[in-house]
């Protein structure tokens, strides 16, 4: 089988793909309180678009594990049957969704059922005032609820991410450690990243792992676990365990030596970095009669290009055009 290695030898098994760019919330760090321009329909891929580009990447370029991600995925009609689709594709890859949590409590079972292995669930705070602010929209109980659904569901151990903002919500690290602690969730912390839709990043205003880690630091003890491999969260055991709390430390810590990931927008352009300042057309590709060779072959020279880091430092480092919301987290 060929697969997508690149120059520096980083061989990658891991696509998110990114199902929608719409979203339901709108997340003070990610998009302006109007919502974005959505992708028009029919530059979207089709699920069988998805399903074709997606068996590909399992048959013949060694991706092992898919990540579905948005804006927000549960709002993708037809979600369900999508995860029974690469659910059935061989080698059957691994199956994980990244998701705000609104709307869990309707799905959570049946897209257990279609084969989804495991659910991230996106938390910023337990304050009622805090959600309605950072999200703008007042629906902290459906997200909670949404947790116990995918809990309930067997999608074991349900990942909570929380990004903190200095003068927000990161006086609630301790809480949502024990929070997560108490409802055996799996917490971890991402450093802010400069990928809103209105360029509105601040360094000063992102809460960086040194932080969290001293604030959790204040009441438990925190060991760094080994063997981290190509996982971007470093994890610490709690007080001696078996809990673990992940910081996902993609600014101050950049883990760009290890990375395995690839990235499929929902308008089915590949990106080989979340940072990326070029995507290969595969949309184009598949809509214009590409054989499989083809697009295979496109996809390993998309891949080689793929820089050796973010350069979020490099006073050169330039904000990617489109938004997380549009990339897939
Ligand atoms: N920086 C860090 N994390 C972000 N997320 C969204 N935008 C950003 C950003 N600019 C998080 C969401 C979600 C995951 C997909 O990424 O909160 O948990
Ligand atoms: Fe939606 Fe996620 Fe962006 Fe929040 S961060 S607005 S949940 S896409």
């Amino acid at each position: 089988m060929a697969a997508l290695v690149d120059r520096y030898g980083r061989v990658h098994t891991d696509l998110r793909v990114s199902l929608t760019d719409k979203c339901n919330l709108r997340c003070t760090y990610c998009m302006p309180p109007e919502g974005l321009d959505w992708l028009p329909s029919p530059e979207l891929l089709t699920d069988d678009e998805m399903e074709r580009l997606v068996a590909l990447a399992v048959r013949e370029l060694g991706i092992r594990s898919v990540r579905l991600t948005g804006g927000e995925p549960l709002l993708r009609r037809g979600l369900v049957d999508l995860v029974g689709r690469f659910a059935a594709l061989r080698p059957r890859p691994q199956l994980s969704l990244t998701t705000n949590g609104l709307g869990l409590v309707r799905n959570a079972s049946a897209l257990a059922d279609a084969g989804l292995d495991r659910i991230n669930v996106s938390l910023d705070t337990l304050r009622r005032t805090t959600f309605a602010e950072l999200t703008r929209r007042d629906r902290l109980d459906d997200v909670l609820a949404g947790l116990a659904a995918a809990q309930a569901a067997g999608l074991n151990p349900v990942k909570v991410n929380t990004v903190l903002m200095r003068g927000l919500n990161d006086d609630e690290a301790l809480d949502l450690l024990h929070y997560c602690l108490d409802h055996d969730l799996s917490l971890r912390f991402i450093e802010q990243m400069p990928l809103d839709a209105q360029h509105g990043w601040d360094r000063q205003l992102m809460l960086t792992a040194d932080e969290i880690l001293e604030r959790l630091g204040a009441e438990h003890t925190l060991v760094a676990q080994p063997g981290r491999g190509s996982a971007p969260a470093e994890t610490f055991l709690v007080d001696g365990g078996p809990a673990v709390v992940g910081v996902i430390a993609s600014v101050t810590r950049p883990f760009c030596a290890a990375c395995d990931r690839v990235r499929l927008t929902a308008d089915g352009q590949l990106r080989n970095c979340l940072f990326a300042r070029e995507e290969s057309d595969l949309r184009g590709a598949l809509r214009s009669g590409a054989t499989d060779a083809e697009i295979v072959a496109r996809w390993q020279a998309a891949l080689a290009g793929k820089r050796a880091g973010h350069g979020i430092d490099d006073p050169s480092f330039l904000q990617p055009d489109r938004p997380m919301s549009a990339i897939g987290g």
